[in-house]
């Protein structure tokens, strides 16, 4: 959503009266008194038209925050109450937008505010303008100039704590897009009276008394200065510390202003030494010391002071002290020495110190100046602030008074000039005639001061360059002569023989009458002031100094520039700037703040009737109204003002088509205001009374009032219509949705009841049916046996004739015998083959048969065995019956068993009967070798295995060194007890022999051979032949008792893990035990 728009009016919430120029009646009554009800309510700022008003609240308020900022941007002047902002953002609008250089004119007496209202323009300006670096640097350098110069140029006075003793105008420059470029600072002659002599209350400027409280010591220490006020005759005693103004900070932030400015460190520096030397110089004093030809000579009373200036600056201790007592005229070629007596040399001392410091001052500018000045060459617009001193009425007024009282002349008149000139320029612009004005012009006193011919300051000027005698009342008299007639003149002595009575004008005085009031001016000093003459040794003392600052203020020192012509005076020279600034002025488009000062005291909240109603008469505020109400009091561009009061009016009401100027047309006429109260400009309506538009407002006032009931009326029928349409559809849908369950619940009822109904009835129809299909079926089954016992008899009467009476016995018989008949003849076709391993056997199909089959089945496979055995030879014989005795011994007792049952028991491995190399041992033997093989014999000592030759016959075995065919051990088979094997896949077997036998005296043997099972069971064969009826034992068990001589050793087996080789290992654990770990498989 958007934000809606707020058309703001200045006439909205207004306190008293926002523009002066509506004020009803405008009387000065009611002028001062519309301000000091705004004054009271915080309203500092009114306008007069496009002037502002300021009145010094002399405390903060709260309106000049960011948020105020944001609020007066882009707004129209007169959308939102009286604002400096929206001058500011009035003119800048102008400049940015329309191309116009800006001028903003700020004028008031001292201490009304002036140079605030300068700054805040400023600060305005600086926060709406452009953004970015260069931008924001450019900006912080403007910003910062204002505290340098202020601290050098301002004072405390009596009207002011901060006085600006300097005018000044500042030319912001801008880019086409409203960006500040950079700006120019011109000044207007500083009072530099007040550096040797302050009036009582007053000090001297800031930067003294900063620099005294905000050096550090050692800076002190350079500069060759104390801290104390006291020690310095320049700085006034009676109030050298000022309430509310922290020296100290404000030199802090003045040295950082000049660092942001672009001050060197070096410049900075050499500032503060003139400075210092200025202090230095105050307190040089001087004796008289009588000198030969009776004269008085000046002379310096204690030198240290000027020591250690001499020392700061760089100047010649001599040098300087001579031109304290002695000074040279030149004239024609002529040097003319005269002494200096010690007035003269106070004098001289003061006249360097002023001049010092007011070049110093204007060295400022130029440097700042030089440090802002815009960096581009493109075309720039301009807008200048004025901030000028305000005019001055003291109890004793000097030459200076006189200056700025001028300046302030010259404003008013341009004031005068611009804003009539404005008025009538917008009458033209708008095409409505134009009705001349009555109004003060005070050209007349312009020139009574500044006519090239008679003015006062051509006087002056001819008087400091009349050869001869010349004081201030030389010059008071000439003015006696040549502005006695001047009606602004008055003098006791002028030829105006009205002012000779008057006692309130002393002799050496003259009163001007300004446009702000009468000001009486004490001659004494003007000639002096206005020549502001340095003797010229003093200069040349300066410029020998070794301080490349000093030399440059001091060019006309120079001894080869040495120039008789005099300089221009002060007068004609601050005649030329201010000519030059109003010309400059005059190019510009004006913007006005009149600053007013509520009270003479600086103080909050007070409004002193008196002083504003005097300050209101010489700043011509209430001409300034009525020469904006002279034609017409207020003008409005026309869509505004269609946009307020259109409500006035059922034709443009609430919406006017077609061009606003007739819309407004339209809309004056129906409200039947009188013709001669407005006229219709190009793009403005001009309304001449301000009656008529205080009428316009509370007719709006109350027609909005009107509306607001309209508005609401309108609002709470829409409102309940709403609220009314919705609970009528909210009923249409309750209710529809109600009657749908009632009609549902019922419709359900309905259907229940149908539903048990219609059960009942079918019920009742399908038992009476089934009654009646039972009925019938019972009748059908009735019929059915009857006709089949009918039937039967039939057949078996008809039959009985055919048939003997046993023939039944005889088909059951054969069909039986047909039977197995069949069933013969089919296992003859499909007998399964002769393999007595092939247990096939084709299914019989009579369930009578079936323990026949069987039978014949098992007697078949008996048949088929035997026909297979039938064809063994007895070797074959002998060996299946080996096979068959080791399958009885070990089958499912010894894990090397199954590996066994593939291979055939060969017997004679070694081949003894054939191979010569057993011929040796085959002779020891008379019997036939049933079994030869090599076997390992276990060393019983440590479990090493020895080949050994194993020759088994049928009553011996005998063992024999494999290699060398030796005979070992030749043991009867009779003394063999038992023999003892594992249960694991390993080849290790004990023999173990009878107790007392022959061969149980060398000790049972423990063997290892791969073909254990066929030794064994061979073993078991011979030894278990019925005959011999000595039955050998068979141990299978892990754990067994081998005799070994004496000892009994037991052989342990252990299931070991799988190894890669994979035979047992033996190992003699202790002398009881011989472990046997056998890999798993
Ligand atoms: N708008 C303002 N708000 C608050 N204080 C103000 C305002 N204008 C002026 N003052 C006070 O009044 C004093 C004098 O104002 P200044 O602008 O120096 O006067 P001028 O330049 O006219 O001599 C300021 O130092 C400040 O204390
Ligand atoms: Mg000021």
């Amino acid at each position: 959503m958007t934000k809606m728009e707020v058309k703001t009016s200045l006439l909205d919430d207004m306190i008293g009266v926002g523009d002066m120029v509506l004020l009803e009646p405008l009387t000065e009554d009611s002028f001062i008194q519309n301000l000091k009800n705004r004054f009271d309510r915080d309203e500092i700022y009114t306008y007069i038209g496009s002037v502002v008003i300021s009145i010094n609240p002399y405390r903060s308020l709260p309106i000049y925050t960011a948020d105020k900022v944001e609020e007066y941007r882009n707004r129209n002047f007169y959308e939102l109450s009286p604002h400096v902002y929206a001058l500011a953002d009035e003119a800048y609008r102008s400049l940015r937008d329309q191309d116009r250089d800006q001028c903003i004119l700020i004028t008031g007496e001292s201490g009304a505010g002036k140079t605030e209202a300068s700054k805040l323009v400023m600060s305005y300006v600086a926060a709406v303008c452009g953004k970015g670096a260069e931008v924001n640097k450019v900006k912080e350098q403007l910003l910062q100039s204002n505290p340098v110069l202020e601290a050098f140029g301002n004072a405390k006075t009596v009207r002011n704590d901060n006085s600006s003793r300097f005018g000044k105008y500042m030319d912001i420059e801008f880019d086409f897009k409203g960006d500040p470029l950079g700006g120019v600072i011109s000044n207007y002659l500083l009072e530099k009276s007040r550096v040797v002599r302050q009036p009582r209350g007053e000090r001297n400027f800031h930067i003294f008394y900063q620099l005294l409280s905000g050096a550090s010591d050692d800076l002190l220490k350079k500069l060759m200065l104390e801290r104390n006020f006291f020690k310095y005759n320049y700085l006034s005693l009676d109030c050298a510390v000022v309430n509310g103004l922290d020296d100290a900070a404000n030199f802090r932030s003045v040295r950082n202003a000049m660092q942001i400015v672009g001050f060197m460190e070096s410049e900075v520096h050499s500032v503060l030494e003139l400075v210092a030397a200025v202090l230095k110089l105050g307190n040089i004093e001087f004796k008289s010391e009588s000198r030969v030809d009776g004269f008085d000579e000046s002379r310096v009373k204690d030198k240290n002071d000027l020591k250690e200036m001499c020392e700061l600056l760089g100047i010649d201790q001599l040098i300087l002290e001579r031109a304290f007592s002695v000074r040279t005229v030149e004239a024609k070629q002529e040097k003319v020495s005269t002494t200096l007596n010690v007035a003269q040399a106070y004098y001289a001392r003061d006249a360097l110190a002023k001049n010092l410091y007011s070049r110093l001052f204007s060295w400022l500018v130029t440097r700042v100046n030089e440090s802002i000045k815009a960096q581009t060459k493109a075309q720039k617009k301009v807008m200048g602030v004025l901030d000028i001193y305000g005019f001055e009425i003291f109890e004793d007024n000097s030459f200076e008074q006189f200056i700025i009282n001028y300046c302030n002349e010259k404003l008013q008149q341009i004031f005068i000039e611009l804003t009539l000139r404005e008025e009538q320029e917008e009458y033209v612009r708008e095409g409505i005639e134009w009705t001349n004005i009555e109004y003060f012009n005070n050209a007349m006193i312009c020139d009574l001061i500044e006519n090239n011919k008679n003015g006062i300051l051509a006087m002056l000027d001819e008087e400091c360059l009349r050869p001869g005698n010349v004081s201030d009342e030389t010059f008071l008299d000439k003015l006696n002569t040549v502005c006695a007639k001047h009606q602004c003149f008055e003098s006791c002595h002028s030829k105006n023989s009205k002012f000779l009575t008057d006692r309130s004008l002393p002799r050496n005085c003259f009163r001007i009458q300004h446009y702000a009031g009468k000001v009486l001016y004490r001659v004494e000093g003007f000639v002096d002031k206005n020549n502001n003459l340095l003797y010229r040794d003093l200069s040349q003392a300066m410029y020998k100094a070794n301080h490349s600052l000093i030399k440059l203020l001091f060019p006309e020192g120079e001894p080869s520039k040495v120039n008789l012509k005099r300089p221009p005076t002060v007068g004609s020279q601050f005649k030329a700037s201010v000519g030059t600034l109003m010309r400059n002025l005059q190019t510009k488009n004006p913007n006005y703040i009149r600053c007013i000062k509520p009270n003479d005291k600086k103080a909050a909240r007070l409004f002193t009737e008196m002083l504003v109603c005097h300050q209101v008469r010489y700043l011509g505020l209430m001409e300034n109204v009525r020469v904006r109400r002279a034609g017409y009091a207020f003008r409005q561009p026309y869509e505004p003002c269609l946009e307020r009061y259109k409500m006035l009016c059922k034709q443009t009401w609430p919406q006017w088509r077609g061009p606003a100027r007739e819309g407004v047309e339209v809309l004056l006429t129906s409200l039947q205001i009188p013709k001669e109260e407005f006229s219709y400009g190009h793009t403005k309506i001009f309304i001449r009374n301000p009656r008529t538009l205080f009428t316009l407002e509370l007719k709006r006032k109350q027609c909005l009032e009107d509306l607001a009931t309209l508005i609401q009326k309108i609002y709470r029928g829409w409102k309940s219509r709403k609220f009314f349409l919705l609970m009528r559809k909210s009923q249409i849908i309750v209710a529809a949705w109600y009657r749908r369950y009632a009609q549902k619940k019922k419709y359900q009822q309905i259907k229940i009841s149908t539903v048990v109904v219609q059960s009942y009835i079918r019920g009742w129809k399908a038992r009476k049916t089934l009654r009646e299909l039972k009925y019938q079926k019972r009748c059908n089954q009735a019929v059915t046996t009857i006709s089949a016992y009918w039937h039967g008899q039939q057949v078996r009467r008809q039959y009985r004739k055919f048939f003997k009476s046993n023939a039944g016995k005889r088909i059951c018989n054969f069909i039986i015998q047909r039977t197995m008949q069949k069933y013969f003849l089919e296992l003859k076709k499909t007998l399964p083959s002769m393999s007595p391993t092939d247990k096939s056997w084709s299914p019989h199909p009579c369930r009578f048969m079936e323990g026949a089959d069987k039978e014949i089945r098992r007697i078949f496979h008996l048949w088929k065995c035997k026909k297979y055995r039938d064809q063994f030879t007895e070797q074959r014989k002998a060996i299946y019956e080996e096979k068959l005795a080791a399958s009885e011994i070990f089958k499912d007792k010894k894990a090397l068993y199954p590996s066994s049952v593939s291979q055939p028991f060969k017997g004679d491995y070694l081949e003894v009967n054939q191979s010569p190399k057993y011929k040796k041992l085959k002779s020891m033997l008379e019997e036939k070798v049933i079994l030869s093989d090599v076997v390992n014999k276990i060393n019983r000592a440590n479990g090493k295995g020895v080949a050994r030759t194993f020759l088994l016959t049928k009553n011996n075995f005998i063992l024999a060194d494999h290699k060398t065919g030796h005979f070992k051990a030749k043991v009867p088979l009779v003394d063999l007890r038992s023999m003892s094997v594992s249960r694991l896949t390993d080849g290790f077997f004990a023999l173990q022999f009878k107790e007392g036998s022959a061969s149980a005296a060398k000790g049972d043997f423990l063997l290892s051979s791969e073909r254990l099972i066929e030794i064994i069971t061979k073993l078991h064969c011979i030894t278990g032949s019925p005959a011999e009826r000595n039955q050998i034992n068979i141990h299978i068990l892990d754990e067994f008792v081998v005799h070994f001589k004496q000892e009994k050793v037991c052989v342990k087996f252990i299931q070991g893990e799988l190894k890669n080789d994979s035979s047992a290992a033996c190992k003699r654990r202790n002398n009881r035990l011989l472990e046997v770990s056998v890999p798993s498989l």
